[in-house]
């Protein structure tokens, strides 16, 4: 296990969102840098940055074209090199974002590979034997090369899929997973996470982790065999690196694939889903955070409970307060709703992933796709420091900014909520401070359930106690582990006496 996993908490940086230096109405990295101190003091002690890589954008960054590049209009890779010796000088790590499934389309593998003369990257992406036979069961392209064959997608019709084989193959074309180009592809990744890791950075969050063999088996051996692969090379030459998957199985990310923390994605009807977005699925929204709503924590504790304990010893499951792909939690619940969902994200076992300005309760904003973004891209606008002229973010004319801000006459600021001690932000600054306080609300600290009644929930943290009353009313708990413990934080009334804890309507209490 990578130990400075045990007391993480990260911090998302959607870099183009985050903070313009140079007033050309986009983020870039001597802006992040800027903002290290802020993330620092926050709470927040490593980071994940969004793709920073040479791109044609037309998937925010995703579709890259020079993985050892970084995009023009963040800056330079010396930048970049000096944001994670800025980031080390303050102990913090930083993981960059692997997208290992596809290239852009302009990436010079690309076009070497779509050429009709056989040469080296030839084999690097999926491709029929001919420009009409198409691929069962998965998007293509036809008919957009010289060469004759049609090529497989991986996302958006700019993101062709790189050749790491196929599971079950039943066509000649399709390679086996341990063919010479298979290993060549799964080679060249294994390079540029070297020379990144070589210029100071400490991991990767894994695009489609669990993607990358086709035609794989349920539990996905073929793909999990290349990154146990790729684990082992980190083992030997980078032990302090870590790997984060966007899988969201950590049976097999973890304990099959050997990621140390695999994310649980917002996906409709899984536990992490009815926490906070009950919505996407249920018109009633019964999300457990949600006040008004009829929750129950048991939803959540069905499908996590068998994750958890069938990882516990080899990795973590992370749970984050959002991502650049997901409604923002503040689209249906408000601050006093957020500070306990929060309350419970940072003390809960894995380690856990704060998107930027979600410590303020930034909104989702309905708006027209930027960057690929559709209906993503109400998530992704820039982060809202103070009352200035775009609210902090750039010095740019309004138009010039790449993307929309919030026009709301109570938009969240930093600003002001710094100087609220009940505020969202500085609620959060709390937890996240107790977190690193107490080993027992870390990541592999022991974790059981003591009570899960609706929308009350009382867990063991190691010797530590928290609990979480997220309703409308008043509740009780009475229970032999809470005697001789005395509340040392509260987010509104808690009181206990003896073995019975009183909960107020919507309050969080840790007990010691
Ligand atoms: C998942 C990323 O989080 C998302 O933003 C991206 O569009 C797809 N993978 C494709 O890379």
């Amino acid at each position: 296990m990578v130990k400075w996993l045990k007391d993480a908490v990260f911090y998302e940086i959607y870099p183009q969102s985050f903070c313009d230096s140079n007033g050309d109405g986009i983020g870039d990295i001597p802006g992040m840098t800027e903002k290290l101190d802020y993330i620092h003091d926050l709470g927040c002690n490593a980071i994940w940055l969004n793709p920073v890589y040479d791109s044609p954008f037309r998937d925010a960054g995703y579709d890259v074209r020079d993985y050892c590049k970084v995009a023009e209009r963040y800056g330079t890779n010396e930048d970049l090199y000096h944001f994670f010796a800025e980031a080390h000088a303050r102990k913090m790590h930083v993981l960059m974002d692997l997208v290992p499934g596809h290239t852009s389309d302009e990436h010079a593998w690309f076009q070497q590979s779509k050429k009709d003369d056989v040469n080296a990257y030839a084999k690097r992406y999926v491709w029929t034997s001919d420009a009409f036979e198409g691929i069962a069961d998965h998007p293509y392209v036809s008919g957009n090369a010289p060469r004759s064959g049609v090529y497989m997608l991986n996302f958006f019709i700019s993101q062709p899929a790189l050749n790491y084989g196929w599971g079950l193959r039943t066509a000649p074309w399709q390679s086996a997973a341990d063919s010479p180009e298979a290993v060549s592809t799964r080679e060249a990744m294994k390079d540029i996470m070297r020379f990144w890791l070589d210029h100071g950075c400490d991991g990767f969050r894994c695009d489609m982790a669990d993607s990358l063999v086709k035609n794989d088996d349920e539990q996905k051996h073929a793909t999990a065999a290349v990154w146990q692969n790729i684990r082992q090379m980190l083992d030997s030459e980078y032990p302090h690196a870590a790997i984060v998957s966007e899988w969201s199985n950590p049976t097999s990310a973890i304990n099959l694939a050997g990621f140390h923390m695999d994310f649980y994605l917002d996906h409709h009807h899984n536990g992490y889903n009815t926490l906070l977005r009950d919505y996407e699925c249920n018109e009633a929204d019964n999300s457990f955070f949600r006040r008004e709503g009829h929750g129950d924590i048991n939803r959540f504790l069905m499908d996590y409970l068998p994750k958890y304990n069938a990882i516990k010893e080899h990795g973590y499951i992370s749970m984050f307060t959002c991502n650049h792909d997901t409604p923002r939690a503040s689209r249906t619940l408000s601050a006093e709703e957020l500070k306990l969902a929060y309350a419970f994200l940072f003390t809960m076992p894995g380690v856990p992933f704060l998107y930027y300005g979600d410590e303020i309760g930034m909104k989702y904003l309905d708006l027209a796709s930027v960057e690929g973004g559709y209906h993503r891209t109400g998530s992704r606008t820039p982060m809202q420091w103070n009352h200035q002229k775009n609210y902090g973010f750039s010095s740019a004319e309004m138009d010039q900014v790449y993307i929309a801000q919030d026009s709301d006459a109570n938009v969240p600021t930093l600003a002001d909520q710094s100087h609220d001690p009940a505020s969202l932000f500085n609620v959060t600054k709390q937890i996240i401070a107790l977190r690193h306080a107490n080993e027992d609300l870390q990541a592999d600290a022991l974790f059981d359930v003591i009570d899960a009644d609706h929308q009350v929930f009382v867990y063991r943290r190691g010797n530590m106690i928290c609990a979480v009353n997220a309703s409308n009313h008043e509740a009780n708990v009475k229970d032999p582990a809470l005697q001789g413990k005395k509340i040392i934080y509260t987010i509104h009334e808690a009181e206990v006496q003896e073995d019975e804890l009183k909960l107020g309507s919507g309050s969080f209490a840790v007990l010691k």
